[in-house]
């Protein structure tokens, strides 16, 4: 009886490892033709809100970041902070024009892959002010080292 009793604990276990790692995909996914990214072509990312990246409203519970992630910079990110507000839903667009990076900000669950030609999007909420680093997880080159910024939630 008790190998049964071990056998539910450790087949409970083995349910929730996989659930946490499907929930980790779901909840921060890297955007595939037909799935929930878009594809870009990136030269012609000037034509689209990538040419102008940054924050705005979307709506008034709503923010929207647009993010250009390349060697060796995150746009907005690296020469300015990514400002964002606290207690509210906000959506991350995430592309690069040139190689793969990551976008890792540094102590949270928000950690992906950035592919050009696609778009990257994920949506999160932050509960309160706090300034946290961005840095690139994907090796894309000379720089990469020092390919990071800062995330600021106020
Ligand atoms: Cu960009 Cu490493």
């Amino acid at each position: 009886r008790l190998e049964k009793i071990w056998i539910a604990v450790s087949l409970l276990f083995i349910v929730g490892l996989i659930a946490s790692i499907v929930y980790g995909v779901a909840g921060v996914g890297v955007g595939t033709v037909g799935d929930t990214g878009q594809q870009l072509d990136p030269s012609a990312l000037d034509d689209t809100e990538f040419a102008d990246p940054g924050g705005h409203w979307a709506s008034e519970d709503h923010y929207v970041v647009h993010v250009v992630a390349r060697q060796f910079l995150f746009q907005p990110g690296t020469q300015e902070p990514i400002t964002v507000p606290a207690n509210t839903t906000v959506t991350f667009y995430v592309t690069s024009p040139d190689v793969v990076h990551g976008f890792d900000v540094v102590g949270t669950q928000l950690n992906t892959m950035v592919i050009p030609g696609q778009v990257t999007e994920f949506t999160t909420e932050f509960d309160e002010p706090k300034t946290y680093g961005i840095v690139c997880h994907e090796y894309c080159g000379a720089g990469h080292q020092s390919m990071a910024g800062q995330l600021v939630v106020v």
